[in-house]
């Protein structure tokens, strides 16, 4: 571990820039899921508690760099406050003289939650002008928003150039969860790559395929394995530009004596809707007429024995089209195998990165997996074996 964590920080009577991931999702003006705010709640209160002034920093949405009212932090100030149970003071200005005073004037124990900082081009150019005048409002740096850290942005990565810089609790426990997977893993490490396309995680898999010991292929992905070594699948999704490139992965996993697991057997259908008539097939055998939408059951029990062989098991994506049932029955059989072993203590699970969460939550699994990551793209640019540039600042400083 090569960045200071927040408790290494001496916080009394200090102004904390904490950078945090406030970018939930909305529906009518309102917050529909506050994961991402009880998430920062450990890193606030500690500032607090340990005299420190917490100013928060974040983005919602892509308004590049203009105003758009919809995306204005104050929709999410009395849902904030209602988890840190301080008063949340918004200030409308993320730089300069009313974000100051409103600093200068709060009283110990409130928190200041300044305006989204992607309404300033400064922002998403990491200008240096617009970071100093960050900086001015604080005397710390806290980086606790590992799920934005991926950007190169003035308040995740150039704050790191003016002031003195730590990782908040959430990061601390991203980090330390993910360097457990892939930096010094139990072995054997399996890994779950799901998704509908390969395009977006080829770097991953050729990234993974050098460290971990297993891959067990699904979704929509699985398919363009499938096709590429000759195997017809009918009218399933499907890249078939890719297909060279699926054989190149096979082929560097033969190198590494890492392990693919692509579905055996197949639950297929017409289509793609709720509760259609289902068939499971042999992987070789799926209808012309039929698209693959799950992997089948002996698919399933090589899954779970290869689970149960792993001492940590990494989990990114669906292993089918898990919204529409009854399709989500791999992932949801494969996940809660995975928990109960966690539970027992037989195994470090990790899992995040797009809809991984939505189909472990789906699964009811998500409070007995190792950890969560609530990051999206900033979860597979890791597993790509990216630097990211949030991190790389916090090592830097
Ligand atoms: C996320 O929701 O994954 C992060 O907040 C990053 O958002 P962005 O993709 O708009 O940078």
């Amino acid at each position: 571990m090569s960045w200071k964590t927040l408790s290494q920080m001496s916080l009394n009577g200090k102004r904390v820039l904490t950078r945090v991931d406030l970018n939930v999702p909305m529906v009518n003006g309102k917050v529909s899921d506050v994961t991402r705010i009880k998430k920062i709640v450990p890193t606030i209160n500690t500032i607090i508690q340990n005299g420190g002034a917490p100013v928060l920093l974040a983005h919602l949405g892509r308004p590049r760099g203009e105003r758009k009212p919809n995306l204005s932090l104050v929709h999410i100030r009395e849902e904030l406050e209602a988890h840190l149970k301080s008063k949340v003071i918004f200030v409308a200005e993320c730089i300069g003289p009313s974000a100051e005073t409103a600093i200068k004037i709060a009283e110990q124990n409130e928190v200041i939650l300044l305006e989204n900082t992607r309404f300033y081009p400064g922002e998403e150019e990491n200008d240096l002008k617009f970071s100093r005048s960050l900086a001015a409002l604080g005397d710390i740096f806290c980086n606790d928003a590992f799920s934005a850290s991926h950007r190169a942005h003035a308040s995740t990565a150039g704050l790191a150039k003016h002031l003195p810089s730590c990782a908040g609790k959430l990061m601390e426990a991203e980090l330390n969860a993910l360097e457990r997977v892939l930096d010094q893993p139990e072995r054997p490490v399996a890994t779950v790559v799901g998704g509908a396309k390969i395009s977006t995680k080829i770097a991953l898999l050729e990234n993974l395929i050098e460290k971990v010991d297993f891959i067990i292929i699904g979704g929509a992905m699985a398919n363009t394995f499938l096709l590429a070594k000759g195997i017809r699948v009918g009218r399933s999704l499907v890249e078939e530009s890719l297909t060279s490139t699926a054989l190149r992965i096979l082929k560097k996993a033969e190198k590494y004596s890492c392990e693919i697991i692509l579905p055996i057997d197949l639950v297929v259908a017409k289509e793609l809707s709720e509760n259609i008539p289902t068939s499971v097939v042999d992987s070789n055998k799926c209808p012309e007429n039929c698209m693959i939408l799950d992997a089948g059951p002996l698919t399933v029990d090589k899954i779970k024995k290869c689970i149960s062989n792993a001492k940590t098991l990494l989990w990114n994506g669906p292993l089918g089209a898990f919204e529409i049932n009854p399709f989500d029955q791999a992932t949801s059989q494969a996940a809660k195998f995975a928990s109960e072993k966690t539970k027992k203590g037989d195994l470090i699970s990790v899992a995040g990165g797009g809809d991984t969460v939505s189909a472990l939550n789906k699964a009811g699994v998500t409070g007995s997996f190792t950890y969560i990551s609530t990051a999206g793209g900033a979860f597979l640019e890791w597993l790509e074996g990216k630097e990211l540039p949030g991190i790389l600042c916090l090592k830097e400083n």
